[in-house]
């Protein structure tokens, strides 16, 4: 490598390092947080806060460097704001939700965290994600230190069963899946991600495999226990067989009969060929396959998601075969999925009048903009962890390539925008602690793959596979 070279990766390092260290909020003199973005341009609205979900790569940064502190007081932190009975224009929202951000407020020398747990956020919408990565950054939290006591303490098995509670509770279900309301989670605006989204089912999967592995069997510990056991083989079940996509199933469903009556039926859900995009039937190649973005009464949403996708490699959700396939289609789409930013949230767009009737006419959620078909660098770790577990380093290695050659000199913008990711988003803040955090976390997971044990889980002892 030139010096030049080295000078200037050096450079973009410590300049991501540099960021990530001002993005620190203390809370009486303790690092417990990272902010969403220090944009010194645009209006903070609520950046200036310290959202669950965007603290995780933070996180796994400062585990990988031994700056575990931040991480335990985070952990411990949000747990006291877990919400036991909150009160919303008369109604109640239930216990066991984690805020989806907070934030340091003070009243003359005393400090006091105010926590949002979607009663201010845009539309009011409930961070479902929060409390399901909480637990699984507890989990990475023991891994990377080997502290079993934190997890052990009455507080934290008791916030663990109340998230349980939340997420097992009995509702008026035919399904494994968890049912739950539009833009729950990172895509926290209308983009018809309601019903059963793969992302939180795969998030949710992930935090059961978690809490197994976290609860004492002590007290009622062994009854939580075995109610996620039964719960993880049935989700993995419905995941893996009804969710999985390839020319196979595609050609089944394109056969498939309707109104079909009766236990032992191919058509469960009720799906109609002439449901399935004419953009699918082109773009999938023969070699690859994926999990479908959403399944329900009447509905396959055939888009692919990056996230759910990713985790459910790194969970082992998918199959060994089914990782290598999901990695396939990452490299026959390659322009489409990673074009000139890592990694597309969604494929494809939503555009017309069906962007018009799903997102209620959003502007921040045009064609190839923000959630609807925007590249995001915070995906970078995820893709560069699945890279490295399913062994295909090289696309790791490229993916990091094209994003530091960007992302230092565009200031780190939360998104970008147009089909292969060339534009910088049309309202993306720039210093964006996520795609701080994701460069320097894929960096790690590519130089010290060992540290993939703080996000990943051997496959399963069910051991269905998706293309069954
Ligand atoms: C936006 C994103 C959300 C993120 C938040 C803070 O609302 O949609 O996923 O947590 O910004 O970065």
């Amino acid at each position: 490598m030139k010096t030049s070279t080295i000078n200037q990766k050096n450079f973009q390092q410590t300049e991501a390092w540099r960021l990530l260290e001002e993005s620190i909020i203390y809370y009486q003199g303790k690092p417990i947080g990272t902010v969403a973005a220090h944009d010194p341009e645009l209006e903070a609205l609520n950046y200036d806060q310290c959202f669950l979900r965007d603290f995780i790569p933070s996180a796994l940064v400062f585990l990988m460097e031994g700056k575990s502190e931040i991480v335990r007081n985070f952990l411990v932190e949000t747990l006291k704001l877990q919400s036991h009975e909150k009160q919303m224009d008369c109604f109640q929202p239930g216990s066991g939700l984690m805020p989806a951000s907070f934030k340091v407020e003070s009243n003359g020398s005393e400090e006091y965290l105010i926590a949002d747990f979607g009663e201010q956020a845009i539309a009011r919408v409930p961070p479902i994600d929060s409390c399901l990565w909480w637990i699984l950054l507890l989990r990475a939290y023991e891994k990377a230190t080997g502290d079993l006591e934190l997890a052990r303490q009455p507080q934290f098995q008791a916030g663990i069963k109340l998230i349980l509670d939340l997420c097992l509770v009995h509702r008026f279900a035919m399904y494994p899946t968890m049912l739950v309301p539009d833009g729950a989670f990172m895509i926290d605006r209308r983009m018809g991600v309601y019903e059963h989204p793969l992302e939180i089912q795969v998030l949710f999967y992930a935090a059961m495999r978690a809490s197994r592995e976290l609860l004492l069997p002590d007290g009622d510990g062994g009854r939580y226990i075995d109610k996620v056991n039964g719960r993880l083989g049935a989700l993995h079940y419905h995941i893996c067989n009804y969710y999985w996509v390839d020319l196979k199933r595609l050609r089944e469903i394109y056969r498939y009969k309707g109104n079909e009556f009766g236990k032992e039926v191919a058509n469960k859900f009720n799906i109609y060929s002439e449901s399935i995009p004419n953009w699918v039937i082109e773009w999938l190649p023969e070699s690859s396959g994926y999990l479908a973005g959403n399944l329900g009464p009447g509905r396959m949403d055939f888009r692919f998601f990056a996230l759910g996708n990713l985790m459910a490699i790194l969970t082992s959700l998918a199959s060994e075969k089914e990782s290598q396939s999901i990695m396939n289609l990452f490299v026959h789409r390659w322009q489409d999925l990673i074009g000139y930013m890592p990694v597309k949230i969604c494929y494809p767009a939503i555009e017309g009048l069906e962007w018009r009737i799903v997102t209620g006419c959003d502007p921040k959620n045009i064609p190839w903009s923000y959630h609807n078909g925007g590249n995001w660098p915070v995906l970078l770790w995820l893709f560069t962890a699945a890279a490295v577990k399913t062994g295909r380093v090289e696309l790791a290695q490229e993916a990091i390539a094209i994003a530091e050659s960007r992302l230092t000199q565009d200031k780190f913008p939360e998104y970008y925008d147009g089909n292969n990711g060339r534009l910088i988003g049309k309202e993306a803040r720039i210093n964006q602690t996520w795609s701080v955090a994701g460069l320097l976390a894929a960096k790690q997971f590519l130089a010290n793959p060992h540290f993939l044990e703080l996000v990943t889980f051997a496959e399963s002892f069910e051991g269905f596979g998706c293309s069954l």
